[in-house]
């Protein structure tokens, strides 16, 4: 059970014109891939939902166990997309969720769970993949454990591959992470308003905190002489197929510092899969890392998974998915301690109530075979992703199990969608 999902490469994507992608394309590609889709589709609630390219409309409609594709519109929801964003949207480099968190999202009628349903289904004839069903994913261990250095590879190998993440305990010592928290202020006048490596967030007081520094490694010799030494460059081989670092000096750590009661901006992402923006079939699975510089609990913002999601095609982003079969895992840290989660297993991290936490994140991916077409679309997702601090944002003590009105994943998935922008969203 590899964890290298790739399927595409950045070089060989085709040209998207809608009315022949519609009428020629889709079709075969839904047959074909019938027995993918069945299953977990006559799970959903599929409304009929028309696409509208550059004022083209083609609408999907399910009929029993397969799907319609038809000219015009007549359907309960109805999403605009322009030429560019159909083409990104059918290579996978871009997703409904993307489209919302740069506030692009234009739907007269149906909203965000519309989206996500048909893109699941869509998703599924373009690159091959069964949507998730009930049953389909199950474990053979114990998907709740920790493990430690004295562990071995193949062990922890085993659990990443079905669990789709792992804790390891003591990686660092409490003096390691002292001398790591020590470099926190020195670095913040480094972050000012306006820098996308900045994300600033307000509390309850009214006052704007500084809570993400992309780039921390420019300015903390520890931090990257820590992740450089064996002991953490081990995590690379764990999954066996050919993990590396990827990231580039100076942009190979995140510091994080969540403060309590954060009512605008966003320090703590909701549910989300790290590819819910797109590229999953070019990049899943990354390894994100995740370094407790203070240990986290539920009531001072530790990390949550959702085991086995990195094995299921189903809403990436804003919550877990309604009538989801899995189950969340708390993973409680201390100062030290290490998690590792796959790009597409869904987590979350859980707002502080009590103290504020720090935690480093850094990671590691596959080299791709192609590295410049690679780099310039990851630009333009990365261009999204640093705007999502500004565009999403949750309540204090936000759990968002399963959406509800009032926290981010309830506004994010309400009916009607936030207003179009005109900017262009690359
Ligand atoms: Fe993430």
């Amino acid at each position: 059970m590899s964890v290298d999902l790739r399927t595409r490469v950045d070089s060989e994507q085709a040209p998207v014109e809608a009315g022949r992608f519609f009428r020629e394309t889709l079709p075969p590609l839904l047959d074909a891939h019938q027995a993918q889709i069945t299953p977990g589709a006559s799970e959903l609630p599929l409304e009929d939902f028309c696409i509208e390219t550059d004022g083209e409309p083609w609408t999907l409609a399910w009929h029993e166990d397969r799907v319609a594709v038809e000219a015009g519109s007549h359907g309960a929801a109805r999403v605009r997309l322009t030429a560019e964003q159909l083409s990104d949207f059918v290579n996978d480099q871009s997703t409904p969720v993307a489209l919302m968190s740069n506030r692009l999202l234009d739907m007269p009628e149906g909203g965000l769970p519309d989206f996500l349903n048909w893109w699941l289904v869509l998703r599924a004839a373009l690159d091959g993949r069964r949507i998730h069903a009930r049953g389909d994913v199950t474990f053979d261990t114990d998907i709740r454990r920790s493990f430690t250095l004295d562990d071995s590879d193949e062990e922890m190998r085993a659990f990443l591959e079905e669990a789709g993440y792992l804790h390891l305990e003591g990686l660092f010592s409490e003096e390691e992470m002292a001398a790591v928290e020590a470099d926190f202020p020195k670095a913040a006048p480094h972050f000012e308003k306006g820098d996308p490596r900045a994300w600033f967030a307000t509390t309850q007081d009214g006052e704007e905190h500084l809570v993400r520094m992309e780039g921390f490694d420019r300015y903390s010799e520890v931090a990257v002489e820590l992740i450089d030494q064996e002991r953490f460059q081990r995590i690379a081989r764990i999954p066996g197929v050919g993990h590396t670092t990827t990231r580039k000096p100076g942009a190979r750590v995140g510091a994080l510092i969540k403060p309590i009661g954060v009512v605008k901006g966003i320090s703590d992402v909701p549910w989300h899969k790290d590819c819910s923006l797109g590229r999953h079939s070019y990049e899943c699975c990354n390894l994100t890392v995740g370094i407790s510089v203070t240990g986290a609990d539920a009531s001072c913002g530790q990390l949550r998974v959702v085991p086995g999601t990195h094995r299921a095609l189903v809403w990436p982003a804003p919550c877990v998915q309604p009538g989801l079969d899995l189950e969340p895992v708390d993973l409680p840290t201390r100062t030290g301690d290490v998690t590792v989660h796959l790009s597409c297993t869904q987590h979350m991290s859980q707002p502080p109530v009590t103290r504020t936490r720090k935690v480093l994140y850094t990671g590691f991916g596959q080299p791709s075979a192609n590295p410049e077409a690679a780099e310039a679309n990851r630009q333009r997702l990365n261009a999204v992703r640093s705007k999502t601090h500004t565009s999403i944002s949750q309540q204090p003590g936000y759990l968002g199990d399963r959406s509800g009105p009032g926290d981010a994943a309830g506004r994010a998935i309400s009916r009607r969608s936030p207003p179009p922008q005109k900017a262009s969203h690359k």
